[in-house]
């Protein structure tokens, strides 16, 4: 206890973020639980504070690449410069982009979003930059376009690897010059925008196979943002669990021992996302305090027969245990392919090798 306490005093309320920056190692902190909060105020003034550290705006996250994350957004949000934020789906592309803009002195001014997959080829060109009345047949009126109603903002095209090459082309003049044209109008306007991008593909891939423009891909690309799958930050689980409990009005409920232990080892393709739908079924579904495996989405529990490591347990099993199962569960899964059994546990292939040498 002693050396908790000590601990304690060394985060006190005062200190400012960048002294708590500073002196963050990336490492998790040790889990809290043993300690009742009930024991010290102050201790319970450290969860709350801690709780905080995990936080950054709507964004949870423990693990150190989330922590490395919060970071990085605190330093480029003030300024202008682009970021390109990459991840598989789910991971919270969009939420690390509405961060930096709510964090830049830009928050009080537009977030426009724009998803290039969904831009309509006809119109998109006078969707971003607007057009003059009389450019095209329908054109009845000038009308702004996406750039100029984010002036003084941040504009984030989404999916911007579905990008058109001829507006691949016409960003890349506004990135360069800062300034936009309207369809059919002569003069240029000058726009002043934080340009945010994201994309949940290997855009270098597409660089390579000249899909994507080379020269934009590096003007998007002055900051860059990687959002690792959720099976490869698996600390944050449990925090996100009882984030989306609260957010769901459900705080006072929480997942059986089982379940849990379910929702710790899945390997949510979906990732942030799909957690979060299976904790509002859980809500939804589940009766009492106590949310079962029964009350997960259908697709999880079905992994749960094969995985017998959720099973009702007898005992308690050590986490070892757990991860030996878990392992050989996805062995099987995979027709005993070694090469996607790591890459779905998120782990390399000597590790893999290591630990079923170890579980032999
Ligand atoms: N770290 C996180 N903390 C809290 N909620 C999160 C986090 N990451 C994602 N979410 C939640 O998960 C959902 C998906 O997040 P978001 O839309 O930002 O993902 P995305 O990477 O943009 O996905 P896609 O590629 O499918 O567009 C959102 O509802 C968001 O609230
Ligand atoms: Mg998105």
């Amino acid at each position: 206890m002693a050396q908790i306490v000590e601990k304690i005093d060394t985060y006190t309320i005062g200190k400012s973020r960048e002294r708590i920056d500073c002196e963050r190692s990336f490492k998790i902190r040790p889990v809290r639980w043993e300690i009742s909060p009930m024991q010290s105020p102050r201790i319970q003034l450290l969860e709350t504070q801690e709780n905080e550290e995990y936080r950054f705006g709507r964004i949870i996250g423990r693990s150190p690449a989330m922590q490395r994350i919060f970071q990085i957004i605190e330093r480029v949000a003030p300024g202008n410069a682009t970021v390109l934020i990459s991840g598989r789906t789910g991971t919270g592309k969009e939420m690390v982009a509405r961060e930096i803009h709510c964090h830049s002195p830009r928050a009080s001014k537009p977030f426009v979003d724009i998803n290039c997959g969904a831009l309509p080829e006809q119109l998109a060109e006078s969707e971003l930059f607007g057009h003059q009345r009389g450019a095209f047949t329908g054109a009845t009126e000038t009308k702004k376009g996406l750039f100029e109603t984010a002036h003084g903002g941040t504009i984030f095209f989404d999916e911007i690897q579905a990008l058109k090459p001829e507006l691949q082309a016409k960003l890349l003049r506004v990135l360069q010059e800062r300034v936009i044209r309207r369809v059919g109008g002569r003069e240029n306007l000058g726009v002043d925008v934080r340009v945010i991008a994201a994309t949940n593909q290997d855009i270098v891939d597409a660089v390579d196979k000249g899909e994507f423009r080379e020269d934009l891909y590096y003007r998007l690309n002055v900051v860059n943002i990687f959002l690792p799958e959720l099976r490869e930050r698996r600390e944050d689980i449990s925090l996100l669990i009882d984030h989306f409990l609260k957010r769901f009005g459900a705080e006072t409920r929480q997942f059986s021992l089982d379940a849990m232990r379910l929702l710790l080892s899945s390997d949510w393709p979906g990732n942030v996302r799909e957690l979060e739908n299976a904790v509002e079924h859980a809500c939804a579904i589940g009766s009492g305090l106590t949310l079962k495996i029964s009350d997960l989405p259908p697709h999880l529990c079905g992994r749960v027969g094969k995985m017998g490591a959720v099973k009702p347990l007898g005992k308690m099993r050590t986490l070892d245990e757990i991860e030996r199962r878990h392992i050989l569960f996805i062995l099987e899964e995979t027709g005993d392919n070694h090469v996607r059994a790591a890459e779905i546990l998120g782990i390399d292939r000597r590790t893999l090798y290591r630990k079923l040498d170890k579980y032999k």
